[in-house]
């Protein structure tokens, strides 16, 4: 049976990019050994690091003041490294949260500074009211997750909050729409769901963004900057698959065509959802509504795990929503193809009928 693939993550890798990894696990570029043994002190992972910056560079249109650090410890470690690194945030930042993602991040902010953190969150004041209240707050920082993977709201127009430093965390939508760089301070996003697999973190930060830091050397930022992303053993291979994802993203037009796609098949969906609304309801404010991951239900909820189960039979995957809401999520990372899709609703209006 064919296999359709909508984990959240981690997600599907295209199958171009399978192939290829597969003949490198035996032989590496040639080199007579596995890209699992890589060591990396050796030329060939120094290359790979620098080369995979400079793609990430060049997709992005990252700013020469900017500077890359890829890290362990999944995007919830930069809820410590963040603040261990910037000690003055404690009373400059405020919070817009959209989601759950950047509601755990504000409460581990709150203990690591054990200090309120001021917030504004859309689910009780709305999006509009949240951008007055933020627009007359007086920190200099604001934080926010771009795209919150389990209530599928995504905040792509980074230029709205001109008035502030922006730190973001971008881990299910990176790499898949073209923003501006003038107002950022910090993104970060794990690698496991635009660009490969778990393991490697991707940091981009304004230089002087940070301030001395007093804790541990892993926890020191100024040394993972200083050793190149090696300052102690990283994990080599999901920064071997991620060099893998951004040669693909180049390969397949860069970021505006990957946006261009993407967006075509999100509206497919919410178009088909919004025509046929006596069935189907979405959490998502309208304006904020994801084009990573399409969050959805029944209003006749016992028809949910119906269609789940339906969906796992005919050999589509990873279409259940959040433990924590449940319901249907359909995540469209840019691996997705339009024939997935085309199945994928092919699947429901049958159901539906
Ligand atoms: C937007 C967002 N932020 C943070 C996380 C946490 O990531 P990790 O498991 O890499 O810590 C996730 C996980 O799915 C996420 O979707």
């Amino acid at each position: 049976m064919k296999i359709n693939n909508f984990s959240a993550g981690p997600s599907k890798i295209p199958n171009e990019i399978l192939q290829n990894i597969s003949k490198e696990i035996i032989d590496y570029k040639d080199l007579g050994y596995s890209v699992l043994e890589l060591s990396h002190r050796s030329v060939a992972y120094e290359e790979l690091v620098s080369i995979s910056k400079s793609k990430l560079r060049k997709i992005l249109h990252i700013p020469d003041d900017f500077q890359i650090i890829f890290i362990q410890g999944g995007a919830t470690f930069q809820n410590t490294f963040i603040p261990v690194n910037k000690k003055s945030l404690i009373d400059n930042i405020s919070f817009l949260i959209s989601g759950t993602w950047g509601e755990k991040t504000h409460s581990d902010f709150e203990l690591y500074f054990g200090n309120k953190i001021s917030n504004h969150n859309i689910q009780h004041i709305g999006y509009e009211n949240a951008l007055t209240d933020i627009a007359n707050s007086d920190e200099e920082y604001l934080y926010f997750t771009s795209n919150e993977t389990i209530e599928g709201i995504q905040i792509r127009d980074f230029n709205t909050f001109t008035n502030k430093k922006l730190i973001v965390d971008m881990s299910s939508d990176i790499c898949s729409y073209k923003f501006d760089w003038s107002n950022l301070s910090y993104i970060y996003a794990g690698a496991q769901k635009n660009l490969g697999i778990p393991g490697v973190t991707i940091c981009i930060f304004r230089q002087g963004f940070h301030e001395k830091n007093t804790k541990t050397s892993y926890l020191d930022i100024e040394n993972h900057i200083k050793k190149n992303s090696s300052f102690n053993t990283p994990p080599t291979f999901s920064i071997y698959v991620l060099s893998k994802m951004l040669d693909w993203i180049i390969k397949s037009g860069g970021i505006k065509k990957i946006e261009e796609n993407n967006s075509k098949r999100a509206n497919k969906i919410y178009q088909y959802l919004d025509e046929n609304n006596d069935y189907f309801q979405l959490p998502a404010p309208k304006n904020l509504r994801s084009y990573s991951n399409i969050v959805f239900d029944f209003k006749e909820g016992f028809k949910t795990q119906k269609f789940l189960n339906h969906s796992v039979e005919n050999g589509f995957i990873g279409l259940n929503g959040h433990r924590s809401v449940g319901g249907i999520r359909v995540s469209n990372y840019n691996s997705i193809t339009d024939e997935m899709i085309d199945d994928f609703l092919v699947l429901l209006e049958d159901f539906v009928k």
